[in-house]
């Protein structure tokens, strides 16, 4: 069942973070569904500019609305991740999304503010919610490139200005994760004195993790071993910070990189160990069960496993 963001939001607030997960084709889609069916988790689906263009818009939303068919008990939002203006207002018009993304923080704080308020107001006539970006994170989103030394933290007092001036639903923070498999040197942690000066700033507003991969190591080394060159220095975010970020706001964490891990290891070590294989089905099955698995096990991270039923109660 599709149901509103701004639903989950009210539920999962200051409990447990919902986790957005991005899809881009039908073996994830299966996965996704399939682990939080297994888990007991709601969920966001998210689509971004990319994954809209990969196949065709309309080849996501039928998959998805399959998926709806084929797993009836699955509780889940569908999200536009990181809109332009024109993205966001077709996917408003669509009637098919909970909710969009506007992503106008690499703009100046008064552009960023005009931009979002525009499609909050467009998305607010239509019933969906508004998530917006200010401050801004290192690493890649889409076409945009911000190296670390423009990336910088929410500046809480600007927090507050900007969600009342935009009226926007939530609040992709950046609080010291980044886009990609290289997020940080060494081990780093989330900077929980600016989330909670952020939850003190707005409270009740749902804070967005965006950059929430944990890069497993095992994942890593696993694509190296099966003939992949990824740096091994890459890492992520420290899954059991998930939760206590949760609890000071953090209400929607975003995971994409950690999907992908998943199946360029499961892909590469397929082929590494049938050479003489060219079927990708056997692959994509063994893809859709691990990526099942990776799925379920973020969700118990996140607090949202075990869930369903008491967002179904407060959905009655
Ligand atoms: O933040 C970006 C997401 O990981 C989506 O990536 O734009 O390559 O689909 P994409
Ligand atoms: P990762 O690259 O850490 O998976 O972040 C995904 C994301 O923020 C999507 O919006
Ligand atoms: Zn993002």
């Amino acid at each position: 069942m599709i149901v509103t963001t701004a639903d989950l939001y009210k539920i999962a607030y200051g409990k447990f973070a919902i986790g957005a997960y991005n899809i881009n084709n039908i073996e994830q889609t299966m996965g996704l569904f399939r682990g939080c069916i297994d888990s007991e988790g709601p969920f966001i689906i998210q689509l971004s500019k990319g994954a809209r263009k990969y196949t065709d818009k309309r080849m996501l939303e039928a998959t998805i609305r399959t998926a709806e068919e084929i797993f009836p008990e699955a509780i889940f939002a569908v999200h536009l991740d990181h809109g332009d203006e024109e993205t966001c207002y077709d996917c408003i018009d669509s009637g098919f999304y909970s909710s969009v993304m506007i992503d106008a923080s690499h703009e100046s704080l008064e552009e960023n503010i005009a931009i979002t308020k525009r499609v909050v107001d467009r998305a607010h006539a239509k019933g969906l919610s508004v998530e917006a970006e200010l401050g801004m994170l290192g690493g890649v989103e889409e076409d945009i490139q911000v190296d670390e030394k423009h990336a910088c933290l929410t500046d809480p007092k600007e927090a507050v200005e900007f969600v009342r001036r935009t009226g926007c639903d939530a609040l992709a923070a950046a609080i010291g994760t980044s886009h990609g498999a290289y997020k940080f040197k060494g081990q780093q942690s989330l900077h929980f004195h600016v989330i909670e000066d952020i939850q003190k700033a707005i409270p009740g507003t749902p804070i967005v993790m965006h950059g929430s991969s944990s890069v497993p190591i095992a994942e890593v080394e696993g694509i190296n071993a099966a003939g992949g060159k990824l740096d091994p220095s890459a890492r992520g975010v420290n899954e059991e910070e998930y939760l206590p970020a949760a609890r000071l706001g953090v209400t929607k964490v975003n995971i994409d990189t950690d999907g992908r891990l998943v199946w360029t290891r499961v892909h590469r070590e397929y082929f590494r160990d049938h050479p003489e294989q060219f079927d990708f089905r056997p692959p994509g099955k063994i893809f859709m069960d691990e990526y099942a698995k990776f799925i379920a096990h973020k969700n118990k991270k996140l607090g949202s496993a075990g869930q369903l039923a008491v967002v179904r109660d407060a959905l009655k």
